[in-house]
């Protein structure tokens, strides 16, 4: 396996990066993940502007730009071989030596073999769990998964498989993924304050929109608990249905139509997009 490192291509194991770089002494730093499939790269124009963004609102300046990033990406997929993978890209604050100051950020791909939830999580559908807590800049695909890795222990101890974040009762989204339900009327409602754009969520929404009534709005812990479906959506899981939120039974208690629908709906345009 190999991994582009600040400016060139190397053995994934001989990827290292100094002690100074700000990512790691003040967790100063910007990515994005997307997913390759028969080495084609997935919706990569959405990852791009994505990635360039989050690096300009975090003042940090890519050492490369978007031609030469696609190149790099295209490069390291081919090398490693692997039809079906993950990419993450990711920018650091770059070598400080006051550990403080913005300098020249530093470049890191990484290309990871990667798994699709499994059969059995989308036949029988997952279990998440609320957390109250306020994410200090969602609208940015930062590096700091503090709370939710924190959090880990506690998502095993209620056997959840992950949770969702709400401020004072008002849901926002997953720490990876964004966050989605299905009301009793059957209109489809996503969280529209407190996140970050995800590209699974804009075509999904996309999607939805052809056939069903969508609303991007602010969503109560109520709203969740008496919805008829919940999901959750990001690149690496597409679609994944929630039958339990907390001790509430979601629905049915099975994935529900709508969402079974949606998934379907996804692979397919994905399945279009590579062709
Ligand atoms: C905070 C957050 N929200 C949502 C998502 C989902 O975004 P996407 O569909 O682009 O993968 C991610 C992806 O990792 C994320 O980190």
């Amino acid at each position: 396996m190999f991994a582009y490192i600040i400016d060139k291509i190397v053995p994934y194991t001989d990827s290292t990066i100094h002690i100074s770089d700000l990512a790691l002494q003040r967790g100063y730093g910007i990515f994005d993940f997307f997913r390759v499939r028969n080495k084609k790269p997935l919706f990569l124009e959405d990852h791009l502007d994505r990635f360039y963004a989050s690096a300009g609102k975090m003042l940090l300046q890519s050492p490369v730009d978007r031609n030469e990033l696609t190149d790099i990406i295209i490069t390291l997929v081919e090398k490693n071989n692997l039809s079906d993978a993950g990419v993450k890209v990711l920018l650091t604050g770059g070598y400080a030596e006051d550990g403080y100051t913005i300098t020249q950020p530093n470049l890191i791909v990484v290309v990871q073999p990667f798994k699709y939830p499994s059969e059995q999580q989308l036949q029988s559908g997952v279990k998440i769990i609320t957390v109250n807590f306020r994410k200090e800049l969602p609208d940015i695909k930062t590096i700091n998964y503090q709370k939710a890795i924190m959090m880990t222990p506690a998502v095993k101890a209620a056997n959840a498989v992950d949770l969702v974040y709400h401020h004072d009762g008002i849901i926002s989204e997953l720490p990876r993924c964004n966050f989605f339900i299905v009301t009793q009327e059957d209109v489809i409602k996503t969280p529209d304050q407190q996140i970050l754009l995800g590209v699974t969520r804009k075509k999904v929404l996309q999607l939805a929109r052809k056939k069903y009534k969508v609303e991007e709005c602010s969503i109560t812990l109520n709203d969740v608990y008496n919805a008829k479906e919940a999901f959750f959506t990001s690149s690496t899981k597409r679609i994944v249905p929630v039958v339990k939120v907390d001790d509430y039974m979601i629905g049915s208690g099975k994935p529900g139509k709508i969402t079974l629908d949606l998934l379907s709906g996804l692979i397919q345009h994905e399945d279009e997009v590579l062709r």
